[in-house]
């Protein structure tokens, strides 16, 4: 029996139509029927908790560009993206994207790198990002940058785009066999740990001395630091119990306190995650992948490879241990929390949920919204048990013309406190601002989730919203991306 196809978004004529959907698909997501614009837009409240004041609801996720120079500084595309992140409107940048800590800890040959040689270069987007923004907005006030700083692990490619070349803490039963790794292949030493966690303590220093406002430890994804999470069966110091497994994460916390004591520490980190999933065999013909189906894993139970997973059964979520991880956050006195889910390489329904999949995908196994659901639901019981941490929401871009509709509800609710922005700024960076300043939301410009900011990265190219942007849509690499799935469709 083949799956009732996904109704299209783009096609939703009005918010009832819509909030029809969501009841048909049983799911419980707020929507407000009208927006608000003016001083009582939602989008517009000022949030101060402690020491944290952030001028509005609106957060710009991190983004990777794949568009950095060979030696890690950003090139002109990389200051674009950052000017549209600063003409947004939002007034929390949360990272701008992932910066690596090393050369060797990046994920891609043109990630950017935090060094003493890309130090004015990182310096010139933060400004490019403040400019643009007061130029937007009249003021800096309220603005809240940060930096996410990332040691890519298992997924380094710091030297070529088709050269894998993995950081491992433990052998993976599913990832190591995706991932084509020998039975032999070396794990990290708890010595090249503890150098690691001394990069992070300079990376930091130094994005203070930049005048940025915090750095975010990242724990998401299927990168280092989530890797620790689920490091149940390492050995050692930072692998087993939970004491060890959060070992990394307080090593660099405790640094950073000592080289940079007034800078302010964020973490994004995925709440929970399901087992790697890859497109159903039996639904897949030449140029289409069939629908995506969790990888085997009846002989793996209890799971021991997962973070906030059910060790029973590992494609349902358990926050048991997430939550022990948001306590341990509050009592670092971690303020800044940004929740995500999943990994974008081994299940990014669960992490961007799409209608069309990145080219190394699948189709979608559920309805996308039914992905979006799980990311706020999620979100909304965390922030009931940890009101006073500060939380970013994740994974709304699949939402299209009726994000704000929802994110707005998600805001008055109390469901999060800062909605996050991911692709949508890619495509229309200005979305909410512009509902929020009384404008219609302009329809041909909203994020139909294309995929093709991931594909583009994944076969080399810079990331960027190929379809709707015109910078990247008259681009040569527009010309080269057509080719190459033209190629791919073939196959
Ligand atoms: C092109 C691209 C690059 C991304 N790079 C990063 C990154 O550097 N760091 C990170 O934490 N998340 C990254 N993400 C994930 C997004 O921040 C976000 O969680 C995801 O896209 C879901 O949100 P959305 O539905 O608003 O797009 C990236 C996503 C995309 C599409
Ligand atoms: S390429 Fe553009 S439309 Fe497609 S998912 Fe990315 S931002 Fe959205």
């Amino acid at each position: 029996m083949s799956a009732p196809a996904i109704l299209r978004l783009g096609k939703v004529k009005s918010v009832a139509q819509f909030q029809e959907h969501l009841r048909a698909l049983g799911l419980d997501l707020p929507c407000d029927d009208e927006i608000v614009a003016g001083s009582e837009s939602p989008f517009l409240q000022p949030l101060e908790r402690g020491e944290i004041k952030i001028g509005n609801r609106i957060a710009i996720q991190p983004m990777e560009g794949w568009d950095g120079t060979p030696d890690g500084n950003p090139s002109e595309n990389t200051a674009r993206r950052w000017r549209r992140f600063g003409q947004s409107g939002a007034k929390l940048i949360w990272g701008g994207e992932a910066v690596a800590v090393s050369h060797s800890a990046r994920a891609n040959p043109n990630q950017l790198v935090i060094a003493e040689h890309t130090r004015d270069g990182l310096a010139r987007l933060r400004s490019a990002l403040l400019d643009e923004h007061k130029r937007a907005c009249g003021s800096e006030a309220g603005l809240l940058i940060g930096l996410q700083l990332t040691h890519s692990g298992r997924y380094c490619r710091p030297n070529a785009h088709d050269l894998p070349e993995p950081k491992i803490l433990y052998r993976h039963p599913i990832l190591d066999r995706k991932l084509e790794l020998p039975p032999d292949f070396r794990l990290l030493s708890d010595g090249e740990i503890e150098s690691i966690i001394e990069e992070f303590h300079r990376a930091a220093r130094m994005a203070a001395e930049l005048g940025f406002d915090f750095v975010d430890i990242k724990h998401c994804h299927g990168y280092l630091g989530h890797e620790f999470l689920s490091a149940h069966t390492r050995g050692g110091k930072y692998g087993g119990s939970f004491e060890n497994r959060t070992r990394f994460l307080r090593e660099v916390v405790q640094g950073i306190r000592t080289v940079a004591q007034r800078l302010k520490i964020g973490v994004r980190f995925s709440a929970f995650d399901t087992v790697p999933f890859y497109p159903d065999p039996a639904a897949s013909r030449a140029g289409k992948l069939g629908p995506g189906i969790p990888e085997p894993h009846r002989d793996l139970i209890p799971y021991r490879w997962g973070f906030g997973v059910n060790a029973e059964d590992p494609t349902q979520p358990d926050l048991t241990e997430p939550m022990q991880f948001l306590a341990l956050l509050e009592t670092l006195q971690i303020p800044l929390v940004n929740l995500t889910a999943g990994s974008p390489y081994y299940n990014p329904h669960v992490q961007r949920p799409a209608l069309y999949p990145p080219s190394d995908a699948y189709a979608p196994p559920e309805d996308p919204l039914v992905g979006v659901a799980r990311q706020m639901v999620a979100a909304r019981d965390i922030k009931k048990k940890f009101p006073n941490l500060v939380f970013v929401g994740s994974g709304y871009s699949y939402l299209q013309d009726f994000l704000p509709h929802v994110a707005q509800a998600a805001l008055r609710e109390g469901w999060i406190d800062c909605v996050g922005l991911g692709r949508m700024v890619l495509a229309y960076p200005e979305i909410l601002r512009d509902v929020a300043e009384g404008r219609a939301v302009q329809h041909k410009r909203v994020c139909r989730t294309f995929s093709d900011c991931t594909t583009a990265p994944r076969n080399g190219l810079p990331s960027g919203c190929y379809p709707l942007d015109a910078h990247y849509k008259n681009s040569p690499m527009a010309v080269e991306l057509t080719q190459i799935k033209a190629v791919k469709a073939r196959v």
